[in-house]
């Protein structure tokens, strides 16, 4: 299979980015006063990403037939999530890293006191926001928010993140690292299929259970290739100290399969991530083309 992205497949994802940019820019900068606090949670959220959780909840709506708008605000929320679970992963006390995205970490910026208290804050704000998302029913409100809040917390992020800082230094079975990544990392990528998925309240179950499939393989590929990147990435390029796992003796997908077992890997997870979409026509292009972006990103 092959992995090479061209310009016109990144097209979806670079549309999103821009869009995704934009709406937290203008959100995070006209309601929020020009505290330290304020400025940290702006740092952090508004300085790059790939956006790539945003962009596969438009395509999720995409898939299921609805304008993508609808699911702008769920979107955008769950960037905010993911902005808080990186401020606190970055952390001393959990990976200790002083670079994401090429510039200093939110603690590095602002002090471990104000990093923590961003991250409460974007987590807080994320709920706020998805709660008041225009053109949704109260009852596909509280389906979303139920849905984030189980991915965010100790059956999903939160508690994939318990695992990863109690597994240092261990080796792991391979069924045990998949439970790690799938809940600290997956659990997030399949919220953001499901919440643009349930902009429509049309969708055949079968239709949901292949969203729900493909979103479990790409949240898992994604964690696999974010692994290799720490082996195998530039610094320069990841925006990230390279070796930053090793450094700390976590298990990873190559430390427990190698360089090699854990491309394959990759390989059969993209490929069943692709095959869940089967009996989806074009309207599901733009999530084949985020799973082909997972699968060969650089960074
Ligand atoms: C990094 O996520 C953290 C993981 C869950 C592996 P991304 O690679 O999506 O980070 P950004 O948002 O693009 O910086
Ligand atoms: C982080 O995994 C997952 C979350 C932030 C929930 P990593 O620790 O591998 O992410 P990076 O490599 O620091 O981005
Ligand atoms: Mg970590
Ligand atoms: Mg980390
Ligand atoms: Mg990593």
């Amino acid at each position: 299979m092959t992995t090479t992205v061209t310009a016109t497949e990144t097209d979806f994802l670079e549309a999103c980015r821009v869009r995704i940019e934009a709406e937290l820019r203008s959100r995070l900068t006209t309601s929020r006063a020009g505290d330290t606090l304020s400025e940290a949670m702006a740092y952090s959220v508004l300085g790059g990403g790939k956006r790539i959780r945003p962009a596969l909840c438009l395509g999720a709506a995409l898939a299921v037939g609805q304008d993508k708008d609808k699911a702008l605000v769920p979107a955008c929320a769950v960037e905010l999530i993911h902005a808080y679970s990186l401020i606190h992963d970055d952390l001393p006390a959990m990976d200790d890293d002083d670079l994401r995205r090429g510039r200093a970490t939110t603690h590095i910026a602002y002090g471990e006191a104000i990093a923590v208290l961003a991250g409460d804050a974007l987590q807080a704000l994320a709920f706020e926001w998805l709660s008041e998302s225009p053109g949704l029913s109260d009852n596909v409100l509280l389906r979303m928010i139920r849905t984030l809040s189980r991915a965010s917390g100790h059956s999903g992020m939160v508690g994939g993140q318990a695992i990863d800082l109690a597994a240092v230094g261990q080796d792991l079975a391979i069924a045990e690292l998949e439970t790690m990544h799938r809940r600290k990392t997956g659990a997030l990528i399949e919220a953001s299929v499901m919440l643009g998925a349930l902009t429509s309240q049309h969708v055949a179950q079968e239709r949901l259970e292949a969203l729900s499939d493909y979103a479990r393989a790409l949240g898992l590929a994604f964690q696999v290739q974010d692994d290799l990147l720490d082996v195998e990435g530039e610094t320069v390029v990841i925006g990230k100290p390279r070796g930053s796992d090793a450094a700390r003796a976590k298990p990873t997908y190559p430390s427990l399969l190698g360089v090699d077992g854990a491309r394959h890997h990759l390989t059969r997870l993209l490929q069943d991530a692709r095959g869940s979409l089967a009996d989806f026509g074009p309207e599901a292009d733009a999530l084949r083309e985020i799973a082909d972006f997972v699968a060969a990103r650089t960074h």
